[in-house]
Parts: C-alpha cells; structure tokens; sequence
C-alpha cells in the first residue's frame, strides 16, 4: 500500500509515469527538457532586459544574436520591419562562426542589403505566407526548392538548408518578421522558443518605436522652441524655471543647467523673494495673459508676456513667459534726450568754467597762504574742476558716436586703469588683488571707453569700502579683487569684487540711474555707473552686480565676444570683411 502510494507519488512529482527500468533514463530527459526550458527562459529574460529603448534595430540584433545561439544554430539572421505599409529589411547578419555558443555577429552582409525596400509586389511568397497566415514557418527541405526569388537563390547558394520565419506581432498587428537561416536543419521543438523569443522582441520593438516617435517630436519642439530669437520660459507653480530656450540662456549668459530650477525672480531680477505683484500668480489667478515692461538686474528692459499652462484636467501647470528685449529703444529714448539737453548744457558751460578755472589758478598764484582769501579762491577752483569733470561725464553720451572699435585686449586696459587709481585706492590702505586671466581673447571695442568703466568702478568700490570703514565701529582691512575671465566664444568680463559697505537689494535697480548718489554733496555726482552702463552697451554689453548689503558687492563687466565666421567667409588675406576692425556708430 505504502509502496504504491509512493509510486504514484513520484509520478505526480516527475510526471514519469514507468517502470523501473526506464524510469532513470526518463527521468535523465525529463530533467535535461527542464534544464533546457530554463534555459530558454532565462535567454528570454536576458533579451528583454538587455534592450534599451534607445538602442537602433542593428544593436538590438547584435545584443540578442549569441544570447540565441545558446539554445539554436544558425547562420544568418534577419529582421523585417513594416513601415508605412511596405516590409524593410532593417539588418541582416551572417554568424561568422557556426559554433553555436560563441557566434560572432557581424555585420558585414547587413552593409549589402540593409535597408534594401521589399514593395508589395517583390515579396517572397514564403514572407508574404508568414505574414497573412500570421504562424510560424519552417522550410526543412528549403535547399531542394525552386528559389522564389533573388534573395532565396543567393541563401541556396550559401548552402542554407532550412528557414524559419516568425512573424512579429503588437498590439494584435503584424509588424514585422524575424528570419532565421541554417546550414543544419532547425527542428519543430525550436518555434514554441522562438515565438517566445518573436513576443518578447516585438514588445521591444513596439517600445522602441514609440520612444523614436515621442523623441521626434520632442525634437521638433524643441527645435521650435531653440529657434525662436526672443526669451521663451516656462516656469512652474513654484517660480522654478523649467525649461528656457538658447535667446534666454544667452541673455542670462549662464549654463543652461545653472538655470534650470532657479526661481524666476531670483534670476531676473536677483531677488531672494518673490515680486509683489508676482505676474505668474496673476496669469494662473485671472486664467488671462498678461504683460509687463520691467527692467531685469542685467539693467536690460523686457517686455514680458506671460501665458498660462494647464494640465489635461484643468489644473495649472505654471506659466510661459516670452520675453523681448526692449532696452536699446527705451534707453533710446532716455539717453537721446539725456544726451542732447548733455551736449547743449555742457557746450555752453565749458566756456565759463575754464575761465573760472582758468583764473582762479591764477589768483591763487598771487594770494600769499596766509591771505584770508587764499582758502576761498581754493574753493572756486576746485569746484570749478569738479563742475568740469561733471560735464565730462556728461559729454560722454552726447559723444559716444566719436568712439572708433578696434581689437582691445581688456588686461591691458585693466592694467592701465590700475596705473591711474591704484594709487587712490592704497592711500585708502585698501588692498589690491589682481587675478587676470592669461589668455584672455581679445574684444572688438573702444579701449579709453573701457577703461573709463573700469575706473568708475574701482573708484566706487573704494567709496564703498570707505564707507563701511567710516560706519563700523573697529577698523577693517578692505579689499578689492579685480578679475579677468572668458566664457568661450560668449563674452569676456572683468568682475571688481569689494568688502564694502554693499548696495539694498531696493536700491540695486536705481544705481544706473543718472545722478542717483549715496554720497554726500559734492562727493558724487551719480553718473558714473549711467556712464558706464552706456559705454557696456555700446560693446552690446551690459554690467552685473550682485551685492550683499554689509558685505560687499561685485561689478561686472560683460562684453559679448564676435561669433566665430566660418573660414570659407574669409577674404584673400584670411580675414572677412566682418572680422576686421570696424568703426561703430553709437
Ligand atoms: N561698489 C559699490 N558698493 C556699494 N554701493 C555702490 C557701489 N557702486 C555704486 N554704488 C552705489 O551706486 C551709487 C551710484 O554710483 P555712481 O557711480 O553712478 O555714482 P557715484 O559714485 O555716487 O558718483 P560719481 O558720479 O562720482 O561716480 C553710488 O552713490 C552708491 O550708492
Ligand atoms: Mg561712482
């Protein structure tokens, strides 16, 4: 009774069901069919893991060729795809060596045929069979048959004696074929494997394309988006930039990466909390666009219109903004008035303040020291030469077209603007740190200009550190840093860093402002920073700062560098026309 029960239980467990005799010799198949359905299972599941959606159809063959050859000899494989209604030939590979476990793709009859076009009509019927029937097809005794066509003639003649073809089904569509060719006869118990094999590269297949067309169109709007020449953004409800084209990644002239996550008004307007009114919130709120004209921390005036975005289920998403840089026309329109009431003014000014100049100089040679009036005749000079420098500074918008552009190198003009201040600033007991950068290229701009902006900006961090010094109750040792470097083929600055007394985050948009000044009466004029944003922009420059209020501030000079022309532009002498040192009307 036991023994029996046992016996049925064996069988249960082995599904053998024999005698003692054959039972280990079944067992030993059994356990080799088993140990081979693992096998294929496991081949299956390398396959699919090792595709990637990105993968072209050559790699995937290339991945799943000797995971094959495991279990299968063979010795060319192919790969039919449909593509708009006609079958292409994707890839074919001849296995350079017939040793079943160590088969080496290659990839070199795939160069002959690849990508060869089967319309309709040029089909063999064996592929069309495989396709309309939509089951496998193995041809045993294909070395014997009357070729069906060019292709079929040219496998006989490589000694091919059996095909299998499979066709590739997704979502209850066929789309395409998996062809494999042998030298050896493949047997019926190799089709369940390879339809098994077919599903699982189909899926694949059927993934990658979908991939291939999401990315297209990825492609293309981004594209779309790259190409248009004003500002695009796109920002989420959080004030985080999401996306931004190359107008704006130019226009901030940060890595694009560097952008991307940074709260909008941070990045444009260098705030460490958002705008009251904040635009995006007025778009998503009103459902409506918006616009608005402001001027950014690189002093640039936008034009701003925001959009709103919304999810499929009417949530919102965040806010498009397309911004144009206005700043050329509406400082246009200050500085042509600025600068011809500058012109009129300075004109007839100059004249009488050289002859108060002029002859106080004059009197002051005659008046002993000890004259009562010696000190005031000082006075009139000196705020003679004060009203002077004002109107020089005034002259410079009204006179800017006088500039001519040439090739500058910006460590020289560094070099001699130090030579004049340096001498200002140390008698301030102010440190000096100078960090030029050694191959620095050269700008296409006015060297004296330049110079000018960097003066101006040396003498204000001076001020700053002054200032701080003056307000701090111990002494502090100052010090200004002044910085060359390049960004490749974007632009060229030079940063003058400072320990000074720093600028109000409220007052950081005022300081370009003609006249605007902290300084006491008489001590500053507030033009020198208007002056110097003018001449930046006149190098299609600009200036950036950031300031830390107690801590210091840092200025920077910003000129774009010329795109580089493509040689074949160039003239005779290896220069283009464009290249060459030009004069620039301002
Ligand atoms: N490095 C700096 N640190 C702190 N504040 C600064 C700095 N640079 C400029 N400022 C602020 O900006 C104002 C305007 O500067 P700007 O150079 O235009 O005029 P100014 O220095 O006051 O006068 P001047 O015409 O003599 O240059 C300054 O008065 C000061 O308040
Ligand atoms: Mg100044």
């Amino acid at each position: 009774m036991v023994i029996a029960n046992k016996k049925v239980l064996i069988e249960k467990l082995t599904g053998i069901h024999s005698s003692k005799k054959s039972y280990y010799v079944e067992l030993k198949k059994k356990i080799s069919e088993i140990t081979r359905q693992n096998l294929q299972l496991e081949i299956i599941n390398q396959l699919t893991k090792s595709i990637g959606v990105d993968m072209t159809f050559k790699q995937i063959l290339e991945n799943i060729i000797p995971k094959l050859q495991v279990l299968i000899s063979f010795d060319i494989l192919n790969l039919y795809i449909i593509e708009q209604d006609r079958l292409v030939n994707q890839s074919t590979f001849l296995v350079e060596n017939n040793n079943h476990k160590h088969g080496k793709a290659l990839a070199k009859y795939n160069q002959q045929v690849e990508h060869l076009e089967i319309k309709g009509q040029q089909i063999s019927p064996t592929l069309k069979k495989a396709i309309t029937e939509n089951k496998p097809l193995l041809r045993r005794s294909f070395k014997q048959e009357k070729p069906a066509s060019a292709e079929e003639e040219e496998l006989q003649a490589m000694g091919i004696a059996s095909t299998v073809l499979i066709p590739l089904m997704a979502k209850n569509k066929t789309i395409g074929v998996l062809e494999l060719a042998s030298k050896t006869d493949f047997n019926d118990g190799d089709l369940p494997f390879l339809s098994q094999v077919a599903d699982q590269l189909s899926v694949c297949l059927e993934n990658v394309r979908l991939y291939k067309e999401v990315w297209q169109h990825k492609h293309e709007w981004e594209t779309t988006f790259s190409a248009v020449t004003d500002l695009l953004m796109f920002i989420n409800n959080n004030h985080e930039i999401l996306r931004v084209n190359r107008a704006a990644i130019e226009f901030f002239t940060h890595r694009e990466e560097d952008i991307l996550g940074q709260k909008c008004y941070r990045l444009l307007y260098g705030r460490e909390t958002k705008c009251n009114p904040c635009l995006a919130e007025q778009v998503i709120k009103t459902n409506q666009t918006a616009y608005l004209q402001s001027r950014t921390r690189f002093h640039r005036v936008l034009d701003i219109f925001a959009y709103p975005a919304y999810t499929e289920q009417n949530t919102p998403l965040g806010v498009t903004y397309y911004a144009k840089d206005v700043t050329r026309f509406v400082d246009s329109i200050k500085f042509v008035s600025l600068g011809e009431m500058s012109a009129g003014v300075a004109h007839e000014l100059n004249s009488p303040l050289t002859a108060i100049v002029g002859n106080s100089q004059l009197l002051l040679r005659e008046t002993p020291l000890s004259s009562p009036h010696y000190q005031l005749i000082k006075d009139i000079k000196s705020c003679g030469m004060r009203c002077q420098r004002i109107i020089q500074n005034l002259l410079t918008f009204s006179r800017q077209d006088e500039y001519s552009f040439e090739e500058v190198d910006l460590n020289q003009v560094v070099e001699r603007a130090l030579s004049l201040v340096s001498y200002q600033i140390e008698k301030n007991k102010i440190e000096l740190s100078k960090k030029l950068y050694a191959s620095l290229p050269p700008v296409l701009g006015n060297a004296q200009g330049l110079e000018q902006v960097i003066i101006n900006l040396m003498l204000n961090a001076k001020d700053a550190i002054y200032t701080k010094t003056k307000e701090s109750d111990h002494y502090r040792k100052g010090l200004i840093t002044i910085k060359t470097r390049v960004q490749p083929e974007k632009f060229v600055a030079v940063d003058i860093i400072d320990t000074g007394c720093g600028i109000d985050t409220s007052s950081i948009p005022h300081v370009f402002n003609p006249f605007y000044t902290t300084k006491r009466a008489g001590q500053g004029t507030g033009l020198g920073l208007s002056v110097s944003l003018g001449i930046a922009q006149a190098h299609r420059g600009f200036i950036d700062v950031d300031s830390v209020p107690g801590k210091g501030s840092r200025f920077s000079l910003i000129i774009p560098l010329d795109e580089p022309k493509p040689d074949r532009e160039d003239g005779p002498n290896g220069q283009s026309e464009e290249n060459r040192p030009q004069e620039v009307k301002l």
